[in-house]
């Protein structure tokens, strides 16, 4: 892990690392995953027009965010079961993004519950919410992130339904776990992978074993998530968690300038512009394709953050050029959290943090507040700039 210098390398070595099903679950998007590629190209197509003879030698990438000032600009995602990567692995993130000063957000079906993470991580932890069918379930979810003293709920809304992710289906990947033969002996070949799988068995989802019936299984407590997930919702729902959460509401998957309107009209504190990592519908376009039309439709009503795609510091950079408050990723720490645990994680996050800052000194920023639109390259606004 000491040789991997960016993301990719993360990647490569979390590859290797688990066995085929594993990786396609993390790796994989929906259908023919045109989606992924779009993602990271959006990112690509952005350039940025650096300026010279301004004093970048003190750099400053700390950022604000709901009244709390960030170490850097990149925090995050929520990921699901996480331990079946490798054990412990939603901690081991909080841990990392603690140590960093960035947010993590524990995912609704994540592996350790909000308890734990908010003996971890108490100030960097947010809590992402699966609604469940129940509303009871929701509510006393809310309840526990409130009384944990989390600071930010982040409502997940572009999961109406399960989506088509063929790769899982092509291995098995599924409730009830069904491994064909040729994916048990595959995995044989990832001996550190199986060896936690032996040891550990299938993660418990711990935020919703209390739902589940006294003394209930690992496997038990997954057929309940899968039972209760999918709920419909609608925004109704949000006016009713809006009211049952005092602090920071976030809304994560928004992609349309009229569901960000009605967002900002029903006091939703912020919104993750987000196509869940080309994991749900992947005709899809990037969150980078349509951020300035959401921008423009709200402005500065709500905090507006963005995920999907980012691959590199100067990503964030210029994410935030096009007026994004901050920026996560799912798969990029993930990749660290699977290569190397805590350490690993922590070192996707530094990979981050070094890019952010050496593309800051590149283009002469010195700080966060001087990013913005100007930075774009686009040809129009270069010929009509003046001094
Ligand atoms: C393995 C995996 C599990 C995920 N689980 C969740 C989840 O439980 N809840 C959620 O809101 N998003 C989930 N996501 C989406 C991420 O929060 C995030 O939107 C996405 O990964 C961003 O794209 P990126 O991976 O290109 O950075 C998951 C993504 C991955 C890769």
């Amino acid at each position: 892990m000491d040789e991997a210098i960016n993301i990719e390398d993360l990647r490569r070595i979390a590859k290797r690392r688990l066995p085929k099903i594993a990786y396609d679950f993390i790796e994989g998007g929906a259908e023919d995953e045109f989606g992924l590629d779009r993602n990271e190209r959006a990112f690509q197509n952005l350039s940025i027009v650096p300026r010279y003879l301004i004093d970048v030698s003190r750099r400053d990438q700390s950022t604000a965010l709901f009244g709390r000032t960030y170490a850097s600009p990149v925090g995050i995602a929520p990921t699901g079961l996480a331990a079946l990567f490798r054990p412990g692995a939603d901690l081991m993130l909080a841990e990392a993004a603690r140590d960093a000063n960035v947010p993590f957000i524990m995912s609704g079906a994540s592996t350790a519950s909000i308890e734990d993470l908010a003996k971890v991580a108490p100030e960097h932890g947010w809590y992402q919410l699966y609604a469940a069918k129940d509303k009871k379930i929701s509510e006393d979810m809310i309840a526990r992130a409130r009384d944990a003293g989390l600071s930010t709920l982040v409502l997940t809304v572009d999961v109406p339904v399960g989506s088509n992710r063929e790769r899982n289906k092509r291995n098995g990947f599924g409730r009830p776990l069904k491994l064909s033969l040729r994916t048990k002996l595959e995995a044989l070949t990832h001996p550190a992978w199986m060896a936690g799988f032996m040891q550990h068995g299938e993660p418990l989802f711990s935020n919703w074993a209390p739902y589940a019936p006294k003394g209930a299984s690992n496997g038990e407590v997954a057929n309940l998530v899968a039972q209760q997930t999918y709920a419909p919702l609608t925004w109704a729902d949000v006016e009713r968690f809006r009211s049952l959460w005092p602090r920071n509401f976030v809304i994560k998957g928004i992609m349309d300038p009229r569901d960000a309107q009605r967002a900002a009209e029903l006091g939703v504190d912020g919104i993750m512009v987000s196509n869940h990592g080309a994991r749900q519908i992947d005709k899809s376009p990037s969150p980078v394709e349509v951020f300035p039309a959401i921008r423009d439709a709200v402005g500065d009503r709500m905090t507006l953050m963005i995920d999907s795609g980012i691959r590199r510091g100067s990503d964030v950079v210029a994410a935030l050029c096009l007026g994004a408050k901050f920026c996560f990723v799912g798969r990029a720490t993930l990749y660290g959290a699977v290569a190397g645990g805590t350490a690993g994680a922590a070192k996707a996050l530094t990979i981050f943090r070094n890019e952010i800052d050496m593309t800051m000194a590149q283009m002469g920023a010195p700080d966060i507040a001087a990013l913005g639109p100007d930075f774009l390259f686009s040809d129009e606004p270069l010929r009509n700039r003046r001094p």
